[in-house]
């Protein structure tokens, strides 16, 4: 009698946590009417964003990038890049429209998180040492040309109002950065200062989001690159807009009729996005509640803890994982985004990685295949509610400069004017190993495209995001030559 009712005890318990399970996955639809519904809303509030400052939650912000490379920048550049989890110097050397990058090289340390939440003296020293150190091993192969200095291009991925191409004042901190004394401070200069202190004869040329690094990367290589898309530790998107478009900037266009703005899409927000108590709750408890909402049901930052959320809350209320909830399973971020994309990519019959991914984070052992099941299909609805909503979003922006096929042909952009095919760069770390959310979002942005999906090119520049501020930075010192 005592098996029978602990039986069924469990039973009802799976049962609760099924139901709970329908529930939430229910809350995260995102059935193709809702997703036309955001892209809709997309482009109208990156319109009201480029009309008038404080406009939209989009920051919509001018880059003062008005010329993107082209291809026979030369010379040797370094970029320095900070926004993530880790921390990156690069140099390249450039050999014109023939050899184009004739060598490269990088060097990644992780960003110690006390960095993240101290003071701005000692992040921007960290990074001008980084740097120093980096610059002293340049060796063979890399050459600036006569009387050329070393220039730096600036990946400083956090929203920035821009005054010029090299300098900006930070307006907030994203992605569980907060360094508070640096918000209204000019980074650029913050950064010379500490690489003066240091000694390496070098300066900061150009300014640049890592979305507006990835399309300067993206295009380099390909010169139908119209948009750039983030999708990391946070997500994000830069675009080419006709200067004209921008009506908070005044009458002061740039000479090529065009200028890349970075959108800071990760606080886009709509009444039509599947939010669920699950995303209030962690919005509550991150370091920058009520913003970046987009940001926390997409980016790799927060998908993990998102499902982490969820199974809490079965192991709470339904004892998923029996009659005690792991403590572990208490603590934030404590599943990752790379812990989720294991469990997703596990296609055995008997969700092998799946358990095994749960008794390694939480150390719970010897679940059943049903647990399994439904542990596996949270992370697949989390995941796919991400992607899609990414695609949404850029759809939203294709739609915003004319190339989703709703419009005749010649509203199309400055560029390229007779719109032939349209590619949207992709860079970082969750676009480019989760493959699953990877598939969602090719899958969700074919369906809103429909045939003009022909003429839209989604693809992988890896590295675009490092590379690009470099190339800026060279192609900077191409028109100073000029
Ligand atoms: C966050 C930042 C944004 C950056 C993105 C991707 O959204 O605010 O500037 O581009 O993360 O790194």
């Amino acid at each position: 009698a005592v098996t029978v009712s602990y039986r069924m005890r469990v039973r009802s318990q799976r049962h609760h946590a099924r139901s709970f399970l329908l529930e939430f996955q229910e809350a995260c639809a995102t059935p193709v009417a809702r997703l036309r519904q955001i892209v809709d809303a997309m482009a109208v509030e990156m319109h009201a964003g480029l009309v008038s400052e404080g406009g939209s939650r989009l920051k919509m912000l001018p880059s003062y990038v008005d010329q993107l490379p082209e291809g026979d920048e030369k010379g040797l550049y370094y970029a320095v890049d900070l926004g993530g989890t880790n921390f990156r110097a690069l140099r390249v050397q450039l050999g014109g429209k023939e050899s184009r990058v004739i060598k490269q090289e990088y060097e990644e340390v992780a960003i110690p998180p006390e960095l993240m939440i101290g003071t701005s003296e000692e992040l921007f020293d960290f990074i001008a040492k980084e740097l120093s150190s980096f610059v002293a091993r340049e060796g063979d192969g890399f050459q600036p040309s006569a009387g050329q200095s070393r220039d730096i291009g600036f990946t400083f991925s956090f929203p920035v109002q821009q005054t010029a191409l090299n300098s900006g004042t930070l307006l907030n901190w994203t992605k569980g950065f907060k360094v508070v004394d640096a918000i209204g401070q000019d980074v650029v200069a913050a950064l010379q200062r500490c690489i003066q202190k240091r000694g390496p004869e070098m300066r900061i040329t150009a300014l640049v989001n890592d979305a507006v690094g990835a399309l300067a990367g993206g295009r380099y290589w390909n010169e139908d690159v119209m948009i750039a898309v983030i999708l990391g530790t946070g997500t994000n998107a830069a675009y080419v807009e006709r200067a004209q478009a921008i009506s908070k900037c005044g009458s002061t266009f740039p000479k090529s009729g065009e200028m890349v703005i970075n959108m800071e899409w990760g606080n886009f927000w709509s009444s039509h996005l599947p939010r669920t108590p699950v995303d209030e709750t962690l919005d509550n408890e991150t370091m920058n509640p009520g913003e970046q909402g987009f940001e926390k049901m997409i980016s790799g930052m927060y998908l993990g803890d998102v499902v982490r959320r969820v199974l809490l809350k079965m192991a709470q209320e339904a004892a998923l994982f029996g009659p005690n909830v792991p403590r572990k399973m208490l603590e934030a971020f404590s599943l990752g985004t790379p812990d989720i994309s294991k469990i997703h990519d596990d296609e055995s019959s008997d969700l092998k990685m799946v358990g095994n991914v749960l008794r390694d984070v939480y150390g719970i052992q010897n679940t059943s295949l049903a647990v399994r099941k439904i542990v596996y299909e949270v992370c697949d609805t989390v995941a796919e509610r991400g992607a899609r909503l990414a695609a949404a979003g850029i759809v939203g922006i294709l739609k915003k400069i004319g190339r989703d096929g709703t419009h005749s042909k010649d509203v199309g952009s400055p560029v390229h004017p007779e719109c032939g095919k349209t590619v949207v760069a992709m860079d970082g770390g969750l676009y480019e190993r989760y493959s699953k959310f990877r598939a969602y979002m090719q899958a969700a942005a074919a369906e809103l495209l429909g045939d003009a999906s022909k003429d839209v090119v989604i693809e992988l520049s890896k590295d675009g995001s490092g590379v690009g501020a470099a190339l800026l930075a060279a192609s900077i010192a191409k028109n100073r030559r000029k």
